[in-house]
């Protein structure tokens, strides 16, 4: 069946959604995004997205298209028109369509799309039984802080990890891992959370700084620095955290079991207190 989705003012059949070939986006990546689940038909932390879509807008000096109360009524609409009750809402806005130039345009309306996808998110074979995953090179841009639409480089590694028999890849840079190809990457030692530091060569993911703050509430211990992947296979536990897989146990990395190979006590915690804590807030 047709899903309805959003693009710049109107409401329209997926098949009827036209952009322009000159768009940014697609000619230049020059645009950004956000995604957000839905868990019972209510968006999970849509304050922390739109805060940080304002923060990728203001780093590429780009036009915000619309408020955070229309934007949070697109995101109500597009839920209510496909009837999503678990699922993602992806948002994507461009900087319009222009000559093709590498300059920005001046005076060009941004784009704005918007669409939903339905898709088991709490329930998941990941969840339950955990994830492999390969390192392999971190090849993308400095400024990862931002959250554009450029993805080539996570796919090619979600491909090469694929390839090998994982399920994802952990990025590794300068011989640290810096994070998931779509996720932020942690590993746990003597009950403690290790995870890489923010600075602009992650992605500051909400589900993280939820993840963190919950397990701060709950007096465990977290330190925020990089690790290496010789120290995560040493390690008694590893997950990652991302919007999409909430708190999802990484089992084993480049061949070599995590502990002993199961789903371990803190992720399972972690990933309970999140649910729990998530939905008591969402909207
Ligand atoms: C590279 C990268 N890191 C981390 C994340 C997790 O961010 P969030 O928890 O906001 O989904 C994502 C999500 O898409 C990502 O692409």
């Amino acid at each position: 069946m047709s899903r309805t989705v959003y693009v710049n003012g109107e409401y329209l059949p997926e098949e009827d959604a036209k952009i322009s070939i000159f768009d940014r986006g697609f000619l230049m990546a020059d645009g950004v995004y956000e995604v957000t689940s839905v868990l019972d038909g209510k968006l999970l932390d849509f304050p922390g997205h739109m805060t940080r879509l304002a923060r990728s807008l203001g780093e590429l000096d780009m036009d915000t298209p619309v408020t955070d109360a229309e934007m949070e009524a697109i995101h109500r609409e597009l839920i209510r028109a496909n009837d999503i009750d678990e699922g993602l809402v992806y948002l994507q806005v461009t900087r319009g369509a222009a000559d093709r130039d590498f300059h920005y345009p001046e005076g060009v309306k941004p784009s704005l799309v918007l669409f939903t996808q339905k898709k088991t998110l709490t329930e998941t074979p990941a969840a339950t039984n955990g994830i492999k995953v390969v390192s392999i090179p971190d090849i993308r841009w400095g400024r990862r802080d931002i959250k554009t639409v450029q993805l080539l480089a996570p796919s090619m590694g979600k491909m090469a990890a694929k390839a090998a028999g994982a399920d994802d890849a952990w990025l590794v840079e300068d011989g640290f891992v810096t994070e998931g190809t779509s996720n932020n990457a942690y590993i746990v030692k003597g009950g403690k959370i290790i995870t890489r530091n923010l600075s602009t060569d992650i992605l500051h993911g909400i589900t993280r700084a939820a993840v963190l703050r919950f397990a701060r509430e709950a007096q465990m211990e977290v330190e925020e620095r990089p690790f290496t992947i010789d120290e995560a296979k040493e390690a008694d536990e590893a997950f990652i955290t991302s919007a999409s897989t909430f708190v999802c146990p990484v089992v084993e990395i480049d061949g070599a079991k995590i502990g002993d190979g199961t789903p371990g006590p803190v992720a399972r915690r972690l990933r309970e207190i999140y649910l729990e804590e998530s939905r008591k807030t969402a909207t």
